[in-house]
């Protein structure tokens, strides 16, 4: 709440740095104003020239958009490649330009000219072929933040075999949910990752999640990322350097229409399961190509740092697809952010000389809270631009970010979408926008956002559910093997109109503040989690009855997580039991969705209908004053009697 009330009073402005605007992409409110009016008037035209404009079409597209609420295709009859358009095109004048700086936890570097990515990405393409995974089959990606991720998104992408990234964080049986929905035909992973000085056994929890029962994957291709030597492999795994060593450097793209499949990227939703956001070619394509050069500024010499893993849809769009169709140079750096010390991001900027960084502002709230005695050690002038991602950004680490980190002289752009809208959406433009810390401002050109009052009618200043009126390229197109999920989940509300699950207001001056999810969706620490997943994830465990989890504000995560749980009868409620499901959910879905508070209570409170009263808990998690102390018992139907409370 008083975050909210600081926002209202929000009365700081910052226009772009003029030398900045003057060498900028967009330079005035004029440009901006002028291609929103131009998409406006004629949709049709106006999207298929920046489609034209962003790709290679091998065949051109005959019909811009069709919409029949709730789905959409972009740009039908069109034929391309995104791996042919983020590497081939850039072979003949960039060919020996750094596609990747990649900086290993453990300080190893390499860097990835456009040339070796496409020959890697050839290989490895020409090797899935040859294990007979065809245009439409689906590849599982289950690996560190090493060059080997871009160069399997990439493969899989050259031969039109959708892709389904499983962040390295999630746990064995995650992995196993994932594949299974996608039916996954080969799993890509790696000996195991760095984080923390630690070894991350992705292999491990592989065999593991295979041992469950994957039936559909044939092969596990392993990279080899942490051991002088890969373990024995056992008859379904392929070592990749074996498998790629015979394989010919160039391949054949396939040419596949603009809406063949291009990932299934699994997020978490409402219910208990988490769901597969399906992106397909071609105008996911067109939107992260054009947003990376609009909303980033990129320019030839620039050197883009986006911190998000690939298992993260930021991963996708700002790390691989939207940068490398731009011939920018990204860095990758696999670990922690403060290993081996807390200052390895200003380390990593200083050496790299980054003059673009976007991250999440957990990690910003992280940083300001361990002083800016790290980052002032580093020289940072290389840094022109500063974004944000993930979850609201409070003004106070917008202030910092944009004077600690930009030394006041760069934009900051708080950049508002989600793993559904595939690209940016709500953004400053940096050369053109005034910025007010902690808004997104304003959406970019052809999107239409509309905030909508209970009754559907339009909230021009004020706050409500925020809606997108108008189909984009880059939308998803439905949720894998479950349109009805999609349907409800999206175009429940309104069946033409986009619902995003998130609350916002806009002011006076019609700019955006993102005030967070109006669903039972968290975001943690900038990762999104369904308190229904890990309720799931907590009942699965033979002591528990039942269990509620709602998020908590948090200072430095944003939100944190706080399970409400009855046990069975007789099941003694002790420090152990918390410690033993904490380890239970972190083994069900990852360390990520680990509660930060377990509470104990002798029964739920739930409206007569059943339901549990999830706003009272979420007051009850909000009010404690005894964190830390979750032995109490609680009664909390006393509360709930308390209250006449109906959700
Ligand atoms: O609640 C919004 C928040 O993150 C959600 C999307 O999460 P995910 O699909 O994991 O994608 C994150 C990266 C794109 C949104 O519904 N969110 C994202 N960006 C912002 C934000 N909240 C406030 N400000 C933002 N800039």
């Amino acid at each position: 709440m008083s975050e909210f009330s600081t926002v209202l009073s929000e009365t700081r402005r910052f226009p772009p740095p003029p030398a900045f605007a003057a060498k900028a992409h967009l330079t005035s409110m004029e440009d901006y104003r002028r291609l929103c009016a131009e998409a406006d008037a004629d949709p049709d035209a106006w999207w298929a020239a920046r489609a034209n404009e962003e790709l290679h079409w091998q065949t051109p597209f005959h019909t811009v958009c069709e919409w029949e609420p709730p789905h959409a295709k972009w740009f039908l009859g069109g034929k391309t490649n995104l791996s042919y358009n983020a590497l081939d095109r850039h072979l003949a004048t960039l060919g020996e330009k750094a596609a990747i700086r990649f900086e290993g936890e453990p300080g190893d570097r390499r860097d990835v000219t456009y040339r070796q990515l496409h020959a890697e990405v050839c290989r490895l393409a020409n090797a899935l072929r040859a294990l007979g995974v065809k245009a439409g089959d689906r590849v599982g990606i289950y690996l560190p933040l090493i060059p080997e991720a871009a160069v399997a998104m990439l493969a899989c992408a050259r031969i039109g075999a959708p892709h389904s990234v499983v962040f390295g964080g999630f746990s064995a049986e995650a992995l196993r949910d994932r594949m299974n929905d996608a039916q996954a035909k080969v799993l890509i992973t790696a000996d195991g990752g760095w984080r923390k000085g630690q070894v991350v056994p992705l292999l491990e929890n592989v065999r593991g999640a295979l041992a469950h029962g994957v039936p559909t994957i044939e092969k596990v291709i392993v990279a080899q990322r942490t051991g002088a030597a890969l373990p024995a492999l056992r008859e379904n795994e392929v070592a990749w350097s074996a498998l790629v060593a015979a394989q010919p450097a160039t391949c054949e793209p396939e040419w596949v229409d603009a809406e063949h499949p291009l990932f299934i990227l699994y997020t978490s939703g409402s219910t208990g399961t988490p769901k597969g956001v399906l992106h397909t070619t071609g105008g996911y394509g067109v939107w992260t190509s054009l947003t990376s050069r609009w909303v980033f500024d990129l320019k030839p010499d620039d050197i883009f740092w986006c911190t998000a893993d690939v298992g993260w849809v930021t991963g996708h769009s700002y790390v691989v697809y939207g940068p490398l169709m731009n011939a920018a140079t990204v860095v990758l750096y696999e670990g922690a952010p403060t290993t081996p010390a807390p200052d390895r991001f200003w380390d990593l900027i200083e050496r790299h000389r980054v003059t673009i960084l976007y991250t999440a502002p957990t990690a910003i709230r992280a940083f300001m809270r361990l002083g800016e005695a790290h980052p002032k050690k580093h020289d940072l002038t290389s840094l022109r631009l500063l974004g944000t991602v993930g979850e609201p950004i409070n003004p106070e680490a917008w202030m910092w970010y944009r004077e600690t980190i930009g030394g006041g002289r760069c934009p900051v752009v708080d950049t508002w979408w989600q793993t559904e809208t595939g690209g940016i959406l709500i953004s400053p433009l940096p050369g053109v926008t005034i910025t007010k810390p902690g808004s997104a401002t304003l959406p970019l050109p052809g999107i239409h956002p509309q905030i909508l009052d209970k009754q559907h009618r339009e909230v021009k200043e004020g706050a409500g559910k925020l809606f997108i009126t108008k189909p984009w390229p880059s939308m998803l197109r439905t949720i894998w093997g479950n349109d009805a999920r999609f349907k409800a989940g999206y175009f429940g509300e309104h069946p033409e109109l986009y619902f995003t699950g998130d609350g916002a207001r806009r002011d006076a001056d019609g700019y955006f503040w993102i005030i967070g999810r109006v669903d039972d969706v968290v975001n943690v620490a900038g990762h999104r989690l369904g308190t229904a997943e890990v309720e799931s994830a907590l009942v699965s465990n033979l002591k528990v009855a039942e269990a509620a989890v709602v998020g908590r504000p948090d200072e430095l995560k944003g939100t944190a997580l706080v399970a409400f749980v009855t046990v069975k009868a007789g099941v003694p409620t002790t420090p152990e039991l918390v410690a033993e499901l904490c380890a239970h959910v972190t083994k069900e879905i990852g360390a990520i969705a680990r509660p930060d508070e377990i509470r104990f209570a002798v029964a739920l409170p739930k409206t007569r209908s059943g339901k549990i009263m999830r706003r009272l808990l979420r007051d009850v998690a909000a009010g404690t004053e005894t964190k830390g102390d979750t032995s109490t018992l609680e009664d909390l139907s006393v509360l709930a009697a308390l209250r006449n409370d109906d959700e």
